[in-house]
């Protein structure tokens, strides 16, 4: 763990029960950075979509297999990182996150994704376990642009920046 003034940098277990204290930690953080409560509210919300993922997604076979997060802050933009270990069973997974990101793109108004996006989960049958709603409200109500990128030793980061 380490942390500057501008960056906090935290390991975790993929464990459910992490994330709640991580969020606390984040709300802090971002709240000693004077951001509104609406925004803390938001980035809050991106950051627990991020890492609920990265919990369900990730493949932790390899020893020690963990999640890192990075938030930074400058005066422009706030970038948040989550970043969890992937293997071949993910290969839709990555497909599903590079269509979902790139068709919420697609959209001037998130808002307008996410609707769509509802009424197709709508559709689906309830046993889905896949909803894909994470990553449109994480744009529209997050009002971040996502990406995403695999490095070599097969580690997915997701990406959400915030242009302030
Ligand atoms: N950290 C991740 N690792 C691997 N795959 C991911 C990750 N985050 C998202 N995905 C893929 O992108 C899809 C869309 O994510 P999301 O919109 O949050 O939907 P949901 O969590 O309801 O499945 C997921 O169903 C999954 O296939
Ligand atoms: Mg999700």
């Amino acid at each position: 763990m380490k942390n500057t003034k501008d960056t906090m940098k935290v390991t975790l277990h993929p464990d459910w029960d992490e994330i709640e204290p991580l969020r606390l930690q984040a709300h802090d953080f971002f709240g000693s950075h004077g951001l509104s409560g609406n925004t803390i509210q938001s980035l809050v919300m991106v950051l627990g979509e991020l890492l609920e993922n990265s919990v369900k997604y990730g493949s932790y076979k390899v020893l020690n297999g963990q999640i890192n997060i990075s938030i930074n802050i400058t005066k422009k933009i706030i970038t948040i990182e989550v970043t969890n270990p992937i293997d071949d069973s993910n290969l839709d997974d990555l497909k599903r996150l590079d269509q979902m990101i790139q068709w919420v793109r697609g959209y001037q108004d998130p808002f307008e994704a996410y609707i769509e996006r509802l009424k197709e989960v709508a559709k689906k049958p309830l046993h889905d376990k896949e909803s894909g709603l994470g990553i449109v409200r994480v744009a529209y109500e997050g009002d971040v642009i996502l990406d995403f990128f695999v490095s070599e030793d097969n580690l997915l980061t997701v990406s959400a920046v915030l242009t302030r």
